[in-house]
């Protein structure tokens, strides 16, 4: 039945009529322009955006080499399908990421996360003709179904969508916080490996080297450079998601390189193209070209439009010595929100690497009885105040930082300024 236009669609009404609740929304307002670090809403208020369309937009928000690299390209070129037609863009991009990884290695572009997590499991399946997989606890590697079974962050990413892609098992993360020291964790690794599935069957362990969704927790490089020892031991592809954590985030280019662990394969998506849709897979060559021609692919991955902001992005990198420039943010948020904590008891803990930030609200400090209510309080009435902040962790109690890394000292200040009168108001 035809449906008759409204004159606009940005209300809470129109979303809830028109689209299901399984798509959850964080803040419940529309916005209809982007700049560095500020949106403004239908109304034309204005906010500080520390979401960044979650971790993507390190760059900020239409960053003018960015727009500038997708209006040429638009006008030359928008899509053959790399597989059918090639182009330029797809292989000086292939170049770059796998330049930035390390000698030897072949880069393959996707549209999304769970695109690159997905392909990263069957690259890593093809070369070993092993079956398993190990993921961790409060892992978020994505929505399609293998990734979905790989996620474990929430229930809501898995309940009644089973059944779940098999041969997928999960180990306890590196929390210290709430108890699970690098040594506690290996040893529950090691009990998996001995009562659950054997070495000889995993092809792969993927971890992020900072939970993202599962609460902004940092594997400690112990931990890493552990796993990096027993998978090679066993010949397993050890996998680094790196969609969230990617370009920059962390205070590096990439969070492993906090631990010094050379990878088999890396998963990049979000910041990689500055806000628009492109996902990678990059590893080892000899891995890379394990699939059979035809093997890997799909209509859009690695799109020219999404191609040449991705470019753009790295030359805003090398231009702005970005990674350095999110470091110095990260470290005066860090101090900030450390002092926070330091007068408000209900901060149990402050945490992350570079730029990759979250407060995680509790109860009582002692007990570390997580307070979700408390969170959602403190995201309400930041936005009220102009600030937009997103949750995450399993029990939705954490708070996490994901401003551009062009962000200016100035906003991170009047951010952090924001965030104290919330607390001293709550
Ligand atoms: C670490 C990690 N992996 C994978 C994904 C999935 O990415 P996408 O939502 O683009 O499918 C995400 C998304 O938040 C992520 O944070």
């Amino acid at each position: 039945m035809p449906v008759a236009r409204q004159d606009t669609y940005a209300s809470v009404s129109a979303r809830e009529r028109w689209i299901p609740r399984g798509l959850a929304n964080t803040h419940p307002i529309f916005i209809t322009r982007a700049e560095g670090s500020r949106v403004w809403d239908a109304d034309g208020k204005e906010y500080l955006d520390f979401c960044a369309g979650i971790g993507v937009l390190n760059v900020g928000h239409c960053h003018p080499r960015v727009v500038q690299a997708v209006r040429d390209q638009a006008a030359r070129l928008t899509h053959t399908c790399f597989q059918v037609l090639m182009y330029d863009e797809y292989v000086e991009l292939a170049a770059r990421l796998s330049a930035l990884v390390g000698p030897a290695r072949k880069t393959v572009l996707f549209t999304t996360g769970a695109e690159a997590t997905e392909n990263a499991v069957k690259i890593a399946r093809a070369h070993t003709r092993r079956p398993g997989v190990i993921a961790f606890s409060g892992a978020f590697h994505g929505r399609t179904q293998l990734a979905l079974t790989m996620t474990a962050s929430n229930p809501a990413y898995r309940q009644n969508f089973g059944p779940l892609s098999a041969e997928v098992y999960h180990a306890p993360f590196p929390d210290e916080y709430r108890g699970w020291t690098t040594d506690r964790a290996f040893s529950a690794l090691d009990e998996l490996l001995a009562t659950e599935v054997t070495p000889d069957q995993v092809a792969a362990v993927i971890i992020e080297p900072q939970l993202g969704e599962g609460g902004f927790i940092p594997a400690p490089a112990a931990f890493l450079q552990r796993l990096r020892d027993l998978t090679r031991r066993h010949g397993i592809v050890l996998i680094l998601d790196e969609v969230q954590s990617g370009f920059g985030r962390t205070g590096r280019m990439f969070g492993y390189e906090h631990a010094g662990i050379e990878p088999d394969v890396v998963t990049m998506a979000k910041s990689l193209a500055g806000g628009l849709p492109l996902s990678a897979v990059v590893g080892k060559a000899e891995i890379m070209d394990a699939p059979l021609a035809g093997g890997l692919g799909g209509t859009y991955g690695g799109n020219p439009l999404a191609c040449a902001a991705a470019l753009a992005v790295l030359d805003v990198f090398d231009a702005d010595d970005l990674v350095a420039r999110g470091a110095r943010l990260g470290a005066q948020l860090r101090d900030g929100l450390v002092t926070l904590q330091a007068r408000v008891p209900a901060i149990g803990d402050v945490r992350g690497l570079g730029a990759m930030l979250a407060i995680e609200l509790v109860r009582d400090r002692a007990t570390k009885e997580p307070d979700a209510e408390r969170a959602q309080q403190v995201i309400d009435r930041a936005r009220e105040r102009g600030l937009l902040l997103l949750k995450c962790g399993p029990h939705k109690n954490v708070v996490r930082f994901l401003p551009p890394l062009t962000t200016a000292p100035d906003d991170i200040a009047r951010g952090l300024g924001i965030l104290d009168t919330v607390f001293q108001a709550s």
